[in-house]
């Protein structure tokens, strides 16, 4: 497995496995890399020829009040993790080489990025799709994977590739839990045990609903009802959304059509921001 952090460099690889034919496929990431990602690995892994995971905690979606400097870092043990997935490159360009002094262009996807988390976080999305486009650009893959875990970045990015022609094919790989049910992120290390046993109401929260959905239920107001008196028994969860929507357009949905809709959450244990989904 080969490391690769000049842009140029990149870009000569991806122009030259192009020209032999090669399937590329591109597993963008932020690195402190979990099981949930190196699913992601395996499964560009089998659809291409050659797998790249870029690894790049991309300044321009965080916030400035986010945690862009505690994010962890912690490329070496990443790199060990890619090449056990079957990675055959490790892209990791600086941030200067990204974003050199003077950058000013960025791409917003404008109806898909604006409710849910465009509603808490409105910068965010505008700095994933510009990230991804570049990435796009610097890697040129035939296809791309995803985590279902961030629903409305697919929905996002689905939407851009679409909208600006992008001939790269999105991949969805399904949401990676921990045996108790606990979405797989990064973020879970902030977790103390206390708070960690109270972020699984969120999960429970989900399945609840779903389980609701398998006997019949179709009226959005019951399940989000169902869904927040779960959260609210938690003491140091604070609810930011539970929604029910549109799975490609995230626009809410009254009443469930099996299949298209999506059931998702946010919300803080104490200071750690956590987002899971369900699709029903
Ligand atoms: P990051 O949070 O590192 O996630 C990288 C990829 O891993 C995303 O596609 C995400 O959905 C997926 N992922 C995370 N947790 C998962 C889980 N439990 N199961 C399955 N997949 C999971 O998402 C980003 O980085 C960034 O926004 C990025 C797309 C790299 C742009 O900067």
């Amino acid at each position: 497995m080969q490391i690769i952090t000049s842009v140029t460099e990149m870009q000569t690889l991806a122009h030259e496995l192009r020209s032999k034919g090669q399937i590329i496929g591109l597993v963008p990431t932020m690195g402190a890399l979990h099981e949930g990602h190196l699913s992601l690995i395996r499964l560009a892994a089998e659809r291409a020829d050659k797998v790249v995971v870029s690894i790049f905690v991309n300044p321009t979606q965080f916030a400035p009040s986010e945690d862009f400097n505690k994010y962890p870092r912690e490329l070496e043990a990443d790199v060990a993790k890619c090449e056990s997935a079957g990675a055959d490159y490790v892209f990791a360009p600086p941030a200067d080489e990204v974003y050199p002094k003077g950058y000013s262009t960025y791409i917003t996807e404008e109806r898909v990025a604006k409710p849910l988390e465009g509603v808490s976080r409105p910068s965010h999305f505008r700095g994933v799709t510009t990230v991804v486009a570049k990435l796009f650009n610097m890697c040129r893959p035939d296809l791309a994977v995803f985590g279902q875990k961030d629903a409305q970045q697919v929905a996002v990015i689905q939407k851009m590739v679409a909208d600006l022609n992008f001939t790269v094919d999105v991949v969805v790989a399904p949401t990676l839990r921990e045996p108790d049910g606990l979405a797989m992120s990064s973020r879970n290390r902030y977790l103390t045990a206390t708070q960690r046993t109270e972020a699984l109401s969120i999960s429970r929260a989900l399945f609840k609903a779903r389980e609701m959905v398998a006997a019949g239920e179709r009226r959005s107001d019951r399940l989000i009802a169902e869904a927040t008196h779960i959260l609210s028994q938690q003491r140091r969860v604070r609810v930011i959304y539970v929604s029910l929507v549109d799975r490609l357009t995230m626009e809410p949905m009254r009443e469930l059509e099996p299949g298209r809709g999506l059931i998702a959450i946010a919300a803080w244990v104490d200071e750690v921001r956590l987002i899971d989904n369900i699709v029903l």
